[in-house]
């Protein structure tokens, strides 16, 4: 390694975002106990991050936050709107001429998250994101069947979050029908979810975007997207390694509740588990029952802690490959 890459290498300074960050823990449904949100999750890694920034709104969960995470001085928290306060105050300092790189992620309960915001990540090329897209919340009431149904401060969330008004070309097709009238159908989730990769490339300048992974409800839903936005093919790498992983466990498990409920009939024993799934750990409806919430955990935990982990990560970025993020 040259002596000038190392030193670069070594400036490398590794900031963790969260613009909804909540105050620490949060209710598991599937568990009915206290379990440890995002925030905690990201202060116990190993090893660990720079520089930590957590945002809420809610100025209680802030205080709440601020008492869990004690006197560390590499903690920064705000009370406030994340659309502003990131954009302000937090990203700025992911400099990437300053060797600073960021991991944001971005866990709305809804859809009240700006495209400035993204844009900004996008345009600074040292941040990288994880983005919530609550599709439940757009379908029930910004991009109806019925657009006459459609709630207006819902829609001018939308454009909001999309960027422009655009949304609405990309979430319905014009077809004519029997009396050469032209009427919006509205396309499926998995299009218009499409629509927004595409702007995170496009529009965000993002070089590398997965396919984003549906997080479902017990029965089937789709609630939110969640997507990954980088610049390098290395973080890309392990975020697809644990979506695909993901998505072998739900396979898994739909193939145990199928099993379970007797909908295999015919040959059921002989029935054998997808072969995407062999191999998964087994797990119980209940492991994924809260699929939001889990998924949090273990994505954060296995970005941050162990298997393809944040060491991994940062060795890939800064050896391997040059660095994800450089
Ligand atoms: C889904 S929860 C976050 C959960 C958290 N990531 C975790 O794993 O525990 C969303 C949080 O965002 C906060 N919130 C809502 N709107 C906000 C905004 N505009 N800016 C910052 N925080 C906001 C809410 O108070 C809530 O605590």
């Amino acid at each position: 390694m040259d002596a000038q890459r190392r030193d670069r290498i070594s400036r490398l300074r590794w900031l963790y975002i969260d613009g909804y960050a909540g105050s620490g823990h949060h209710v598991s449904k599937a568990r009915n106990e206290l379990v440890e949100g995002s925030p905690l999750i990201a202060l116990n890694t190993n090893p660990p991050f720079h520089e930590y920034h957590f945002i809420d709104a809610d100025a209680e969960k802030a205080a709440e936050l601020r008492k869990q995470a004690g006197p560390r001085s590499d903690v920064f928290i705000y009370s406030g709107d994340c659309n502003e306060i990131l954009l302000s105050k937090v990203f700025p300092r992911a400099d990437y001429g300053q060797y600073k790189r960021a991991l944001c992620l971005l866990d709305p309960y809804n859809i009240n998250l700006t495209w400035e915001v993204i844009e900004a990540a996008g345009n600074a090329k040292s941040i990288e994101i994880f983005v919530n897209f609550m599709i439940m919340d757009v379908n029930r009431n910004a991009l109806r069947k019925n657009p006459d149904k459609v709630v207006k401060s819902k829609a001018e969330q939308m454009t909001r979050l999309w960027g422009d008004d655009s949304w609405l070309d990309a979430g319905y097709d014009q077809v004519t029908n029997l009396f050469q009238e032209d009427v919006p159908i509205k396309v499926s989730n998995e299009r218009f979810a499409e629509a927004f990769r595409q702007r995170l490339i496009h529009r965000a300048g993002f070089k590398h975007v997965p396919k984003p992974m549906p997080m479902r409800t017990k029965t089937n839903a789709v609630i939110y997207y969640l997507y990954f936005a980088s610049q390098k093919e290395a973080g890309m790498d392990i975020v697809n390694d644990i979506f695909n992983q993901y998505r072998m466990k739900q396979r898994l498990l739909k193939w145990q509740r199928q099993r379970s409920s007797g909908r295999m009939q015919h040959g059921t024993l002989s029935v054998a588990a997808p072969r995407s799934a062999q191999g998964a750990n087994t797990v119980t409806p209940s492991d994924l029952r809260s699929a939001s919430a889990e998924f949090r955990r273990i994505l954060l935990n296995r970005v941050s802690t162990s298997g393809s982990s944040l060491r991994s990560w940062k060795n890939r970025c800064t050896s391997r490959s040059h660095n994800a993020f450089s």
